[in-house]
């Protein structure tokens, strides 16, 4: 089927440099004769109608902005079959024969229920600060994400080293370590404590103390926000338990990690993934994410793409340990 007109959202939490994609899908889709048409907030502006057609300068000046001009949202309903049938008439009155969704996890997770449902085509393109989708190496956001950890961490260093203190700074990443692992390495911290990884306390004591030791002011350690560690607030409380000498200092990053404007890495990532979309759809791919590994885009189908699958590159742990000693 040839597609003559294509839908975009965003879905999920936001991540720097999906305006980026969103320019790129609508710019390389009208290059193509296709016609475009974004969706605001996610599936349930689908499921509510709120669209609104895109032309070449509907995406002009958003290169550079964190953030999605066409707002995003979780939305449960889409999780009933009721909501996808809304949605399914919503794309039949408007007349999109295809949709490109822009998210994580859970936004890949409803795409691939609808297209089977409803045998729509659908094309997913990465963006989740959290780098959790297998079958790409880098998610759009995250390397932008990664460099606001660096920032912030930076800064609380020079804190930690004047007052000789102890810092257990959480960092995004819901059930995934990557930011955890890999801006510990950036930033020369201690430890990263992440969910992939058991830590067991006297682990983390011999970590401290190292750092202690090797700096003889300060310990830096990141820990990524999970059940499963416990955040750095269950984390310190653990510590306290068994080693009450340690006065530690917590800082959660929060969602400062989720806005800002895009690197260039993502900006470059989000243009090429975008294109790559349109580029699916005219080969006649469908349901499928576009990725990038080893620098080259790959066509992921849905199901290989959703987390728990994405195996953490545990040879990173050893870098940390080495470079920390
Ligand atoms: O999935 C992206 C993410 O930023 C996670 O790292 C974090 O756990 C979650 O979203 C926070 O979601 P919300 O903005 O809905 O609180």
């Amino acid at each position: 089927m040839k597609i003559k007109c294509i839908g975009i959202l965003t879905s999920g939490g936001d991540a720097p440099g999906m305006n980026a994609a969103i320019r790129a899908i609508t710019r390389s889709a009208i290059y193509n004769g296709i016609r475009v048409k974004g969706i605001y907030r996610g599936y349930k502006g689908l499921m509510m109608g709120e669209i609104e057609e895109f032309h070449t300068e509907s995406v002009s000046n958003i290169i550079q902005h964190g953030g999605t001009i066409l707002k995003s949202a979780r939305c449960q309903e889409f999780h009933t079959q009721e909501g996808r049938q809304k949605a399914y008439t919503t794309l039949r009155s408007e007349g999109i024969d295809a949709l490109v969704v822009c998210g994580g996890d859970g936004t890949f997770t409803g795409a691939r229920l609808f297209a089977q449902e409803f045998d729509f085509p659908i094309i997913g393109v990465p963006c989740t600060i959290d780098n959790d989708l297998s079958g790409t190496d880098f998610t759009i956001g995250y390397d932008t994400a990664l460099n606001t950890i660096v920032d912030a961490v930076d800064k609380i260093k020079d804190t930690a080293n004047s007052h000789e203190r102890l810092f257990f700074i959480e960092v995004m990443g819901r059930d995934a370590g990557y930011l955890a692992l890999n801006g510990a390495i950036a930033t020369g911290a201690e430890a990263a404590i992440i969910p992939e990884i058991e830590t067991g306390i006297d682990q983390l004591e011999a970590f401290i103390s190292r750092g202690f030791r090797k700096s003889k002011n300060s310990s830096i350690v990141l820990v990524a926000e999970s059940d499963i560690t416990g955040g750095a607030i269950g984390v310190a409380e653990r510590l306290k338990k068994e080693h009450p000498e340690y006065e530690a200092r917590i800082t959660i990053l929060g969602h400062i990690q989720r806005g800002g404007s895009p690197t260039a890495a993502d900006r470059i990532l989000a243009s090429r993934l975008g294109a790559a979309a349109i580029d699916a759809l005219i080969d006649d791919q469908r349901n499928i994410m576009v990725g990038v590994v080893n620098d080259r885009v790959v066509y992921v189908p849905f199901n290989k793409a959703i987390k728990h699958e994405k195996k953490m590159d545990t040879s990173l742990l050893s870098v940390l340990k080495v470079v920390s000693n």
